[in-house]
């Protein structure tokens, strides 16, 4: 570390919050990025397999997208809803058909928290209700209604809440209850759960079910495919609307599909989304059903949501993310790291789990011999990795699960570099038997 950048540490930990944590014994300050290539401030280079929590979806510095918004920015920042904004009007149309939801309506915000806030709004203000289901190990944002949604005690700050929530199980298989279930069986006992959550747990009148596709936060937990989708059948006969989070697996990001929801065979009701859409700019939203969109009686208005810089920039990267194909390499390219990542990692006794999609990847750690979490050893590789020149996350429950997410662009090249050093890093933590049983901290 420089002594400016150890300044630096020192003035982030003295003037931020204590709750803003920082990845690695000695914080990186990242200056510039190329493609999937970042470099600190000390001029060390690393592969980002982790893209700015899956929102750098297209890569650094992409040109297509960095002209738009300069000449957006050339011209002009903001304006407001008050005056009509023509790249919001187009970046709305591309999302409503990209949505597949009939004649859906969009409206934007600056995040994924605000997305899940106005979605909670919509499904609660049309259905009269207050009364939500969620799903346990969920993460869905840092606002009141957002945590109260959140199945995750490390990223819960508070239980207050404008919302009745019940939690539903979506199949979570190593360790839990459904350990050893076939997909049918996971499927079949948690339609089950939610009919029984529904019948002791509500009043009956739900306003919404809201669930991630593929759980982020949570570690990249991958329910069957086909599960949402018989639960949507559940909430469908009760008039419960089901709204799908895809803030991390949206745009094309699982490879398989545009959409996480879309491995379920349902059309949600409302659908948020943020991260990848702006490639690192502020924006967020919801597309959904116009009739629900449109049940707010109030005015209602977010002054940054879909503004010029945002839309333009937005619409620019989403314009290179179909026309590049990036669902097709997320496919390709994700294709062979799980591969390669099965064949190499898959043998080593503190791996307990990969699993994931295109590239939205999960590690999991445990002590070997047993499904016990084994956070310290995520620690340990996170650090050993970044020595090796590669950048990843971690996740779970309990902070045992690395989570590869680079962005769509990657190349096989850069992936069999990160596989390789990321394997080295998985040998050494097992060499070190990093960890106790009984050491288990939350996700941070
Ligand atoms: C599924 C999901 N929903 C909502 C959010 C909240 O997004 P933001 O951090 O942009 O508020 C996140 C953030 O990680 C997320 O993963």
């Amino acid at each position: 570390m420089t002594s400016s950048h150890a300044e630096l540490v020192q003035r982030h930990r003295a003037v931020m919050p204590r709750w803003v944590s920082l990845y690695y014994d000695e914080p990186i300050e990242l200056v510039r990025g190329e493609g999937r290539r970042v470099v600190d401030a000390d001029g060390a280079e690393y592969l980002d397999f982790f893209g700015g929590i899956l929102t750098t979806s297209t890569g650094y510095n992409v040109p297509e997208v960095v002209d738009a918004i300069r000449e957006q920015a050339g011209r002009m920042l903001h304006t407001s809803t008050l005056y009509l904004i023509r790249p919001m009007i187009e970046l709305a149309e591309r999302i409503a058909e990209l949505s597949t939801i009939p004649d859906a309506k969009v409206c934007f915000v600056s995040s994924g928290t605000e997305a899940v806030e106005a979605a909670l709004m919509l499904a609660c203000t049309s259905r009269r209700s207050n009364q939500v289901i969620a799903v346990r190990n969920s993460y869905h944002g840092r606002s009141f209604t957002a945590m109260a949604v959140t199945g995750n005690r490390s990223w819960s700050a508070s239980s207050l809440s404008p919302l009745n929530v019940s939690y539903v199980h979506a199949g979570h298989r190593l360790g839990g209850p459904f350990t050893g279930m076939t997909d049918a069986e996971v499927i079949d006992a948690c339609v089950a759960d939610l009919r029984d959550v529904i019948e002791t747990t509500t009043a009956g009148d739900i306003a919404c079910m809201i669930a991630e596709p593929i759980q982020g936060v949570g570690g990249f937990v991958v329910p069957p495919d086909g599960l949402f989708g018989a639960m949507k059948a559940v909430l469908d006969d009760a008039g419960v609307l089901f709204v799908a989070d895809e803030v991390q697996t949206g745009w094309g990001r699982t490879g398989e599909h545009f959409w996480g929801f879309q491995a379920h065979g349902i059309v949600p009701d409302l659908v948020t989304f943020a991260k990848g859409l702006g490639n690192g700019l502020a924006i967020g939203g919801v597309v959904g059903r116009a009739d629900v969109v449109d049940s707010i009686q109030a005015n209602s208005i977010s002054t940054f949501g879909g503004n010029p810089l945002s839309s333009a920039g937005a619409l620019a990267n989403l314009d290179y993310l179909v026309s590049q194909d990036l669902q097709g390499n997320a496919l390709k390219v994700g294709r062979h790291l799980r591969d390669r990542l099965d064949d190499r990692a898959g043998r080593l006794p503190i791996v307990g789990e990969i699993r994931g999609k295109g590239l939205m990847l999960g590690v999991e750690l445990v002590h070997p011999g047993t499904t016990v979490a084994n956070p310290a050893a995520a620690q340990v590789v996170l650090e050993e990795a970044r020595r090796g020149g590669v950048l990843v996350g971690k996740g779970g429950l309990r902070g045992n699960v690395l989570r590869i997410a680079p962005p769509m662009s990657v190349t096989v090249d850069e992936a069999d570099t990160a596989v390789d050093v990321l394997v080295a890093a998985l040998e050494t933590a097992a060499r070190q038997g990093a960890g106790r049983p009984g050491e288990e901290q939350g996700a941070r």
